[in-house]
């Protein structure tokens, strides 16, 4: 596997200031030479570079609207490019508004080839509001509704199809804060939500098994993986923590099951705040996971 680090310095979509050094902390945790050790060929793209973070209050429902697409054209380009040439981006973020650009790449680069396009989106957070249903004008809680096509056109037009994706490729995992409005609107769009009490109930295997089902050799797999999914008693140095994650064990596990697809064409590691971490320890949790997902596990596998 050839992989391409895309660093995107900015907190321009999110509520606390600090996920723009989430790349340098993912840098300095190892992420690179990590990956190195299993096997994966890694190149560096250095870091992306875009308008500050004015921090201003909403307007019409949305904060730094201008500077969110800003950020998201050169986002979509840069993952655009590195697809293209065959390989394997890893986004490092840099708040989860930035998905939209990422993914909206991902759906371009499955066109242009012909794949199928499943996206695992790995979070507390559904990020399924629009302007109209949001409480905080934070469009880091959007970018999934925008590339089902429910956003303004500087956003969702990004990529050059609306929508860039459809709700039934999606399936949402560890799903454990959704606010009123968002949650009528999941509901009406019919997107599959894994949520925290489905887990539960079925545990993490059962989840993946069915999150992971109808893959085949066509299929190119993104994984946008916010932080925040993690329980943050583990993983604290993220803006919006909600309690009762995934632990440990349950996200290794969702890691593992997604290398076994060898499927996974393209990863965001999003949300990612040093400026609330505990010695970057959040940092080299998820360089660890992110271990698993290209394949390290304890004993040799058939
Ligand atoms: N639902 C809340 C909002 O829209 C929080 C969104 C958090 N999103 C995230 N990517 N951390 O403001
Ligand atoms: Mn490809
Ligand atoms: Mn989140
Ligand atoms: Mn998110």
């Amino acid at each position: 596997t050839l992989v391409s680090l895309i660093g995107a310095p900015t907190d321009i979509g999110a509520g606390a200031r600090g996920a723009s050094m989430g790349p340098e902390a993912l840098r300095v945790a190892q992420l690179g030479p990590i990956l190195e050790t299993h096997g994966v060929h890694v190149l560096d793209r250095g870091n992306l570079s875009g308008p500050a973070n004015p921090w201003l209050p909403p307007v019409d429902g949305y904060r730094h609207l201008a500077e969110v697409a800003e950020w998201n054209r050169k986002v979509h380009e840069a993952v655009y490019a590195e697809l293209r040439v065959g390989r394997l981006p890893i986004l490092l973020g840099g708040d989860h508004c930035l998905g939209l650009g990422s993914i909206s790449a991902v759906a371009r680069h499955c066109r242009d080839a012909g794949k199928k396009l499943r996206v695992l989106w790995l979070d507390a957070h559904a990020d399924f509001n629009t302007s109209a249903l949001t409480p905080s004008g934070n469009i880091h809680g959007m970018p999934v509704a925008c590339l089902c096509g429910h956003g303004p056109q500087e956003l969702t037009g990004i990529g050059g199809q609306v929508p860039a994706i459809s709700p039934k490729w999606v399936r949402q995992i560890g799903i454990r804060s959704v606010d009123p409005g968002e949650k009528r609107f999941v509901h009406e769009q019919g997107l599959e939500v894994f949520d925290m009490r489905f887990i539960d109930e079925m545990g993490m295997r059962h989840t993946m098994e069915l999150a992971l089902a109808t893959l085949d050799a066509n299929t190119h797999l993104h994984v946008s993986f916010d932080v925040d999914f993690l329980d943050p008693d583990i993983a604290p140095g993220v803006g919006t923590t909600v309690p009762g994650g995934p632990t440990y064990r349950e996200a290794q596990l969702c890691m593992e099951m997604i290398a076994d697809t060898g499927r996974l064409g393209s990863l965001d590691v999003m949300e990612l705040n040093p400026a609330l971490d505990v010695r970057n320890k959040t940092a080299a949790l998820a360089v660890d996971l992110i271990e698993s997902l290209f394949g390290k596990s304890t004993l040799m596998r058939a």
